[in-house]
């Protein structure tokens, strides 16, 4: 069965008590569980994770390349903003990522704007709250 990486980068495993009033209440587990039901739906396999490290993420980009991964769903978290080396990482693999976000990060702070992910993502989800990684893996599932 074909696999799809879902990466989640810094203070995301704090989702559900962390600025609900911008990230929402569902914890990373109960985005897991949705995205999983819905996986099953369209036969496909999730593989979820989650790491306040940089080099963690960079790894499981090569890991989900190696493993031949169908797509990587990719929330960045903060290094969106900053992360040459996920740019890099990115355009080092042929798996194609989706940039995710559940706040629409154009529409906040003006340093937000930036995004070294999309610049290298095959496209982007973002301002859908937890529904943004559900609506990427129907973007998957058309690939
Ligand atoms: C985020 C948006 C980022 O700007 C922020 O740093 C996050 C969460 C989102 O999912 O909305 O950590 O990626």
């Amino acid at each position: 069965m074909a696999t799809v990486f879902v990466l989640n980068g810094p203070n995301l495993n704090l989702l559900g008590t962390r600025e609900p009033e911008i990230y929402g209440s569902d914890t990373l587990d109960d985005i897991a569980g949705r995205l999983e039901d819905r996986a099953r739906d369209l036969g496909l396999e999730i593989d979820m994770r989650q790491s306040n490290h940089e080099g963690h993420l960079i790894d499981w980009l090569h890991e989900a390349q190696a493993s031949d991964a169908k797509a990587v769903l990719l929330n960045a978290g903060a290094l969106t903003h900053t992360s040459l080396a996920l740019y890099d990482a990115i355009r080092s693999v042929r798996v194609p990522v989706i940039e995710v976000h559940l706040s629409n990060p154009a529409a906040r702070e003006p340093f937000r704007r930036k995004s070294y992910i999309a610049m290298a993502a095959r496209g982007t989800v973002a301002g859908f709250g937890a529904a943004s990684y559900l609506l990427a893996l129907e973007a998957v599932a058309q690939l």
